[in-house]
């Protein structure tokens, strides 16, 4: 079962975050071509991007998560498939795999396996941008009493009160950063819903994702710690490298 099914219906309300929608609009905006988005979610992104007018396709590999994209109406081609197989029979010539999405892949196998097939799915000078969190080294550091568990946040909405909890465990040997995570969802002060999700990523650094890049025949075009452009620094949470096909 893919890992995101058992999320979906709280996706929208855990992440309900936009600031980024404005960098990838402006990209597309500039690219002004056919985008495909990898790791599409529920549309977060892709919903308004086609709603800009865009040709948008998005493949996604939780069929809960595709049904949520899709109750949002709109132009969006939504497309079962994994991101490292998927073969959608076209090109494009902006390709986006944002937040987080690409650190799904746990292996350098499977990341490779999706640089090359965007690659395919690339007009020849097309474009690839990708954006993951960049994690600070004490981030991943257990403190010495052992994992211990976090309020992560709360996110209130017409849904109820969102909580969330976790406790995380970096292997730093394999890149492996797993999460348990524990929601709990009420309406007004009753608990509506209770439940515990294992979600494991692989955390990537930017000297690993640019030699992936340029293995997989993209040559990187920009590198940014922030929607904004800013430089990419020790500091930022952000990575966002920009590649073309070459
Ligand atoms: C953190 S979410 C990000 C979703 C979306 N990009 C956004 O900005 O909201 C990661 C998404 O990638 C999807 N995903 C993970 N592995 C995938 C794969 N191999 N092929 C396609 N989608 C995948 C997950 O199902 C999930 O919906």
């Amino acid at each position: 079962m893919p890992e995101y099914d058992p999320l979906a219906d709280l996706y929208d309300l855990e992440y309900d975050h936009d600031y980024d929608l404005p960098f990838w609009l402006a990209l597309a905006e500039r690219e002004d071509r056919p985008v495909v988005e990898w790791g599409a979610g529920t549309g977060r992104l892709a919903a308004p991007l086609a709603a800009s007018g865009l040709d948008v396709t998005a493949v996604e590999v939780s069929e809960n998560m595709i049904e949520k994209g899709r109750e949002k109406g709109g132009a969006v081609e939504w497309v079962r498939g994994d991101m490292r197989a998927a073969a959608l029979g076209r090109r494009y010539g902006l390709a986006v795999c944002a937040f987080n999405s690409f650190l799904c892949l746990l292996s350098l196998d499977d990341a490779l396996a999706f640089l090359r097939n965007a690659k395919v799915h690339l007009e020849p000078d097309g474009l690839l941008g990708i954006e993951v969190s960049a994690f600070a080294p004490e981030e991943l550091c257990e403190e010495a009493s052992g994992a211990t568990l976090r309020h992560d946040f709360t996110r209130e909405s017409s849904q109820g009160t969102l909580q969330r909890f976790s406790v995380s465990r970096y292997d730093a040997a394999s890149q492996l950063l797993r999460m348990l995570l524990f929601y709990e969802l009420y309406d007004r002060a009753a608990l509506q819903n209770k439940r515990m999700h294992e979600l494991t990523i692989r955390v990537v650094g930017r000297g690993e994702l640019e030699l992936m890049l340029r293995l997989a025949g993209f040559e990187v075009e920009a590198v940014y710690g922030g929607f904004e452009g800013e430089p990419f620094t020790a500091g930022s949470d952000h990575l966002i490298v920009l590649a073309r096909r070459s």
